[in-house]
């Protein structure tokens, strides 16, 4: 079988024929992707490609119409989005869920609060979390000497960016989706996400990585994906191979006759 992982093993993730619509709007149009076991995929492509759709819908934020989607192999129904955690698929988007009035600590902790004393008791471990918060803040470049019990909402959109980026580093996602993470950040911060993406392989993870700047996406993922008009129209580019005006062709459906005929 084609697009398989190392050792002729299955990916990690397969979705395949994947449609969506929207009413009229068809975001997806039989969409092939797939993702293999600590693998950082580049996802490219314009404005409307259907990039946020197709990581949605394997996020479970939003049902496909039809297709199916394996993990490891297997086939799975994403009803939602804590379906989608349940199989370590973790997902931060341009403006992730946080609660403002909490901390960044309890932020980091949602629902996953690690306990002190006997379990009946049911006492969060205040300590432990402030601990792990200031260092994931120092990991994702929030470099500024911020308390983890600040609450989030007094904090920068770039901030809160990262802060949800901390909470996918520190819980152990196979797969992290990074939705334009770097939107809205400062030099520091952006710095901060790239750096996490490119260690991401090595702590074991896989990484589906989209942004704006086609050259942050080459500093970092081992291979490029591109959609237009809702298909995947090239799945195999390898940043070391390629050059990024090559990409941008691909990803505006131009050839070089094309752009030579735009431009006399
Ligand atoms: N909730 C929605 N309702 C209707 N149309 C949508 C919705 N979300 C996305 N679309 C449409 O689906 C297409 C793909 O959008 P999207 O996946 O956001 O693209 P990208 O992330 O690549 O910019 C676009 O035409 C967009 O307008
Ligand atoms: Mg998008």
């Amino acid at each position: 079988m084609p697009n398989n992982g190392p050792n002729g093993s299955e990916p990690l993730i397969r979705m395949v024929n994947i449609r969506k619509s929207y009413g009229q709007v068809q975001a997806l149009v039989d969409a092939n992707f797939h993702v293999n076991e600590r693998e950082i995929v580049g996802l490219l492509g314009d404005n409307g490609a259907g990039k946020s759709t197709l990581i949605k819908v394997l996020s479970g934020a939003v049902p496909l119409t039809s297709g199916d989607i394996f993990i490891r192999g297997k086939k799975v129904d994403l009803r939602n989005t804590g379906d989608a955690i349940a199989h370590g698929i973790e997902t931060i988007y341009q403006d992730s869920a946080l609660v403002t009035q909490l901390s960044i600590a309890r932020n980091l902790f949602l629902g996953r609060e690690p306990l002190k004393g006997p379990r009946f008791l049911n006492r969060m471990d205040q300590a432990a979390m402030n601990d792990v918060a200031s260092g994931l803040l120092k990991k994702v470049g929030i470099s500024k000497n911020i308390p983890p019990t600040t609450p989030i909402g007094s904090l920068s959109g770039g901030e809160r960016q990262a802060v949800a980026i901390a909470r996918a580093m520190h819980f152990d996602s196979d797969l992290i989706i990074l939705d334009e993470p770097t939107n809205n950040l400062g030099v520091a911060e952006t710095q901060g996400v790239l750096n996490f993406v490119r260690g991401a392989r090595d702590s074991g993870h896989s990484c589906i990585f989209i942004a704006h700047n086609i050259h942050h996406v080459f500093q970092v993922v081992d291979r490029i994906v591109v959609m237009r008009r809702g298909k995947v129209v090239a799945d195999d580019i390898d940043p070391k191979k390629t050059t990024v005006e090559e990409v941008e062709r691909i990803i505006t459906g131009m050839s070089e006759a094309d752009i030579k005929a735009a431009v006399s």
